[in-house]
């Protein structure tokens, strides 16, 4: 079974990052092993940090998973710093870290009408820095997330239909 570990780049608890990927965990069902890591629970980044057992867990959910899939809001015109944070503490050694060669796929949300894509654009283009497999496919953006939350989930067909046979794409070509 393929084992994909979703990142979510927000932390509050009615997230629509966080609703679209409990929403795609379900939908993707119990053909794939999904966990959600949690770049929340990472201190800031820091060199001197050397035994941090939160970076460990986060840095071996990385290695071990078979394809990530970040979901994240934009902000500021980027991505939040939780989700840089997090990304820093994986990144080491440079061009040999845990993202080197993964594949990862990309989903930025946001509360206006451009569905975060320039935050999308900038984590590819970390992702790319980090020589991560990034899929590649039309950008795929929630826009107005905030009023598509329906029980805690993502509540978008038109959204799904476009995006599911992505990720079931993404899915079927993992190594
Ligand atoms: C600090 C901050 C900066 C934001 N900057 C942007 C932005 O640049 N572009 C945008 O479309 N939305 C921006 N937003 C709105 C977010 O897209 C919206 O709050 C979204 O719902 C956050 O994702 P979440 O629901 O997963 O927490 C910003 C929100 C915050 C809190």
């Amino acid at each position: 079974m393929k084992k994909l570990v979703f990142i979510p780049g927000s932390l509050r608890s009615a997230s629509a990052s966080l609703a679209t990927v409990w929403a795609l965990t379900e939908l993707l069902g119990e053909d794939v092993d999904c966990a959600v890591a949690e770049p929340g629970c990472l201190p800031h980044y820091n060199a001197d940090v050397l035994n941090s057992p939160e970076v460990e867990a986060f840095c071996d959910q990385i290695t071990s998973s078979d394809g990530l899939v970040f979901v994240t809001p934009e902000y500021n015109y980027s991505i939040p710093g939780v989700l840089k944070n997090a990304i820093d503490w994986a990144s080491r050694p440079a061009l040999q870290s845990p993202f080197k060669g993964k594949p990862c796929f990309v989903i930025s949300v946001s509360g206006g009408a451009l569905g975060g894509v320039r935050a999308q654009s900038h984590l590819k283009y970390v992702l790319n820095g980090m020589l991560a497999d990034v899929y590649t496919c039309p950008e795929i953006v929630i826009p107005n997330a905030n009023q598509k939350i329906a029980n805690g989930r993502l509540s978008d067909d038109a959204f799904f239909s476009f995006a599911m046979p992505k990720l079931r794409a993404f899915v079927e070509a993992l190594p």
